[in-house]
């Protein structure tokens, strides 16, 4: 308090009251100094805007210093590789950290494979594309498929063969978490993520999905109730994702739009994204996952040169993997665009 660049006899005025911390005079409204201190008006005015100068310090760089990663830390954003080198090519870097990323998809579309994918590339060291942490991974809907993130877990370390991920026990890293409440998500969120942040290397959040409790739980007619819920949930998020510098991955089921005017296929009913506007707009990159008719041999067949890495690749057994889409619906860094990509025995795969 005493070095502030105050008049004295405002400081003096404000030690005779006793407000001796900066909390305890922003506590209090403008009125209320002026009671306790008796100073004027414009005393009180000049003395919260010092105390709220010293205190607030919004760290600002320029755009050359955001692109050479020399600003601030706070400043900074990274990327969790998704553990596929074109996926990654297709997201610039993978998925934004910090930072709320929505996987949106109908069922069977590859969500929960490249959710638990990201669980494992998290683990890699940051020169790797990781984020040199463990991951939590809340699933509400069916039960964990804990068989096939083992065998994800082998592939993934036959695969990469960078020595001290070698050595990692990926699947001690994986903190898995069943709720089938809202309620119980929410206290998860308040209370025992934030310790778990605090106390372990976590550096991913996945909530395999939110619209499976907010679906269940509030009726059509209960909309403005639910958005409400879902931004305090949202804001909970954003708060540990920035605090702590941890991408949050949420999946989110998706809901048939029947309107009539929507786009050229008048008389198809469009899938989008569930959870309504209140939902899309805590969301920072929004990624939709969906299946094509398209197998993995007529795709290559159609004029896609397969890679040398696919041929190598492309035996018999897979050749009938259905070809799913992975499109970018907004994202603050990239442009509206689509990509192929496959789910195989050793994950999630996508295709030049
Ligand atoms: N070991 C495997 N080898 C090849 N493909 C697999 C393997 N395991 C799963 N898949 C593919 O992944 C699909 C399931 O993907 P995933 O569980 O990610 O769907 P989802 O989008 O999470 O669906 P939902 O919304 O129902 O949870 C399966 O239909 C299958 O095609
Ligand atoms: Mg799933």
């Amino acid at each position: 308090m005493d070095d502030l660049e105050l008049n004295p006899r405002i400081l003096a005025a404000v030690r005779k009251a006793n407000l001796v911390s900066f909390p305890a005079i922003l506590n209090l409204s403008s009125a209320d100094v002026e009671r306790r201190t008796k100073l004027s008006a414009n005393d009180v005015r000049i003395l919260l805007q010092t105390i709220s100068r010293r205190v607030f310090k919004n760290p600002s760089a320029t755009a050359l210093e955001l692109y050479q990663g020399t600003c601030p830390k706070s400043l900074r954003v990274s990327s969790l590789s998704t553990g596929c080198e074109v996926l990654d090519a297709f997201l610039r870097g993978g998925i934004l950290s910090p930072g709320i990323t929505e996987i949106a998809g109908e069922s069977a579309a590859g969500k929960t494979q490249l959710c638990m994918q990201l669980c494992l590339s998290v683990q890699r060291s940051t020169v790797n594309g990781g984020l040199d942490g463990g991951a939590v991974y809340i699933c509400t809907e069916d039960v964990f498929p804990s068989k096939r993130l083992h065998q994800l877990i082998e592939n993934f370390q036959k695969r990469l063969s960078a020595t001290k991920y070698h050595q990692l026990k990926l699947g001690d890293n994986i903190f898995i978490e069943h709720l089938s409440e809202r309620d119980q998500l929410v206290h998860c969120i308040q209370y025992r993520i934030p310790l778990l942040l605090k106390q372990s290397r976590v550096k991913l959040i996945v909530v395999d999905s939110l619209a499976a409790l907010f679906r269940c739980e509030f009726s059509p007619r209960e909309a403005a109730r639910r958005a409400r819920h879902l931004q305090t949930l949202g804001a909970q998020l954003h708060r540990l994702s920035w605090l702590h510098d941890v991408p949050v991955v949420c999946v989110n089921q998706v809901t048939a739009n029947m309107s009539n005017n929507s786009s050229s296929h008048s008389n198809q009913c469009q899938l989008i994204p569930a959870l309504g506007l209140a939902w899309s707009n805590l969301v920072q990159t929004r990624l939709m996952l969906g299946r094509t008719n398209y197998k993995l041999s007529s795709f290559d067949a159609a004029g896609h040169q397969p890679q040398p890495a696919d041929t190598e690749r492309t035996v018999p057994e897979t050749a009938g993997v259905p070809v799913r889409t992975m499109e970018v619906v907004f994202a603050p860094h990239l442009p509206n665009d689509t990509c192929y990509f496959v789910v195989e025995a050793a994950g999630v795969r996508g295709l030049r």
